[in-house]
């Protein structure tokens, strides 16, 4: 029997500033059967538009975006803040539901061509995922999809990413 996984999402209210109602995934993935479902669902996601090559952001997109790498056996690339990547990067800045940041990715870690699926936990403003399809694109790769375990709608993300493929396991 499927889980229903909104039961391993945990609310905080006033995190990390007063106003922000913070959903948090920290109950799904402590546990092994909703952390496998939910990256079961992405992984059948990703066969289907034919990934070669998973990309998240640090951090969460990290923790939704490799398991599922690796079980499909292809490469994931990390798109990291600032001041953590050594070598050529190329670099995307945005703004988010609580402050602003910037993105970077190893300018060699997509080849021209290859079909990528966006990987992370959550899409709020959607800013976090426009930049990283950026940097995707910056390098040449085709953006086939994009997939996050929650979505917040009324902070309307989704407008963000108009034309992209979108998979949200939950939505709030
Ligand atoms: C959070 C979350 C998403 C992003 C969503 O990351 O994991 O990446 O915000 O917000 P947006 O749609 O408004 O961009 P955060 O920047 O807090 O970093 P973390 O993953 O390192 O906690
Ligand atoms: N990242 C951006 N907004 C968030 C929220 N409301 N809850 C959890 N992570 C977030």
């Amino acid at each position: 029997m499927a889980l229903d996984l909104n039961d391993y999402i945990a609310t905080y209210n006033d995190f990390p500033e007063k106003g922000i109602v913070f959903r948090d995934i920290s109950p799904l993935l402590e546990d092994g059967d909703a952390y496998k479902q939910a990256t079961d669902e992405i992984v059948q996601y990703a066969r289907d538009k034919k990934v070669d090559m998973i990309v998240g952001p640090e951090a969460r997109g990290f923790i939704v975006g490799c398991p599922v790498a690796y079980d499909l056996g292809i490469g994931f690339a990390p798109a990291r803040k600032k001041g953590k990547l050594p070598g050529k990067t190329v670099k995307a800045s945005y703004g988010l539901e609580y402050g602003k940041s910037s993105l970077y990715l190893h300018e060699g870690a997509i080849k021209p061509g290859q079909r990528v699926l966006v990987t992370d936990d959550l899409l709020a403003t959607g800013g976090t995922i426009g930049a990283t399809i950026e940097l995707v694109e910056d390098l040449g790769g085709i953006v086939v999809g994009t997939a996050f375990l929650i979505e917040l709608e009324e902070l309307h993300g989704r407008d963000n990413i108009k034309g992209y493929d979108i998979l949200s396991l939950l939505k709030y």
